[in-house]
């Protein structure tokens, strides 16, 4: 496995993987990588014949009171686990190289990106689709994995790479779970042993809301206060939002029917914030 630290060496990696004619993948990561990315990386492998692994901590998609410098790191494990995975190429760039001090050229979506984890984080895509689009470019991947746990965010990359006609495809890596349910994050491990505990009640409301559409039901307000109900029967979480919207545009639906529904959610549990959604 090779490991690039600065642009200059990745652009050389890739420039011999694309001499060679491989069809190249990319993974793009901010490490502390868990069994989810990794999953990813068996993704990239069946739909590419090299991996690009990138771990990069993207300051621009923090605000300013957000986690970035609390965010975990452990380079050797992440390099270690790549390895393991079969990960040909890991790019660990350091913020300098990325951004240079005059860096202001920057990706924004103006609609989808607003509502859901826009409200409590408005800068946040902003930094995503810019970083992403720097990447695609640095890798000349041709496909790129990312997973569905963050559904706004690979909702945004589909919609840039579309209307920025990038040439590059984008693959969804389904949602890994722990056994009762919790999505697998990065953040997860921010929980103390009783927050761990209630984490999973997210997930439980989101399949209370998708069962009540499946039964039937179509009135948002209606599925959103069972859902709501669920989740405040813990004191100690705060619902961030709790929405149903519409699975291409992100747009909020007051009526749902089966096969068109993003049910999405995001609580803080003390001062961890959670995210997690359903299909419907
Ligand atoms: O999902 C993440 O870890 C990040 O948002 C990403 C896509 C690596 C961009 O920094």
């Amino acid at each position: 496995m090779e490991v690039a630290k600065t642009i200059e060496e990745l652009k050389q990696a890739v420039q011999k993987l694309r001499s060679e004619g491989h069809r190249i993948g990319l993974v793009p990561t901010m490490g502390f990588l868990h069994e989810g990315h990794l999953r990813l990386v068996d993704r990239c492998k069946e739909v590419s014949d090299k991996t690009i692994l990138t771990i990069f901590v993207n300051p621009t998609q923090f605000g300013p009171n957000e986690d970035l410098d609390a965010y975990p790191r452990d380079e050797e494990r992440d390099l270690k686990l790549c390895e393991e995975r079969g990960v040909d190429l890991v790019f660990c760039p350091n913020v300098e190289d990325m951004y240079g001090a005059s860096h202001s050229t920057f990706v924004i979506e103006e609609r989808a990106s607003k509502g859901l984890c826009g409200i409590s984080r408005p800068i946040h895509f902003r930094g995503v689709l810019t970083i992403c689009c720097k990447l695609f470019m640095l890798s000349r991947c041709d496909v790129a994995v990312f997973g569905q746990k963050d559904a706004q965010q690979v909702i945004l990359i589909e919609k840039m790479v579309r209307e920025l006609n990038l040439p590059v495809e984008i693959v969804r890596g389904e949602i890994i779970r722990e056994s009762d349910g919790l999505a697998m994050s990065s953040r997860n491990r921010y929980l103390t042993e009783s927050e761990r505990k209630i984490a999973p009640c997210l997930q439980e409301a989101l399949q209370i809301g998708k069962a009540l559409i499946e039964g039937g039901q179509t009135e948002t307000a209606k599925i959103r206060s069972e859902m709501a109900h669920h989740i405040e029967k813990h004191p100690e979480i705060r619902i961030d939002y709790l929405e149903l919207v519409d699975v291409q545009e992100l747009t909020p639906l007051s009526v749902v029917r089966p096969g068109e529904v993003l049910i999405a959610g995001a609580i803080y549990i003390g001062k961890t914030r959670l995210i997690d959604n359903v299909n419907v």
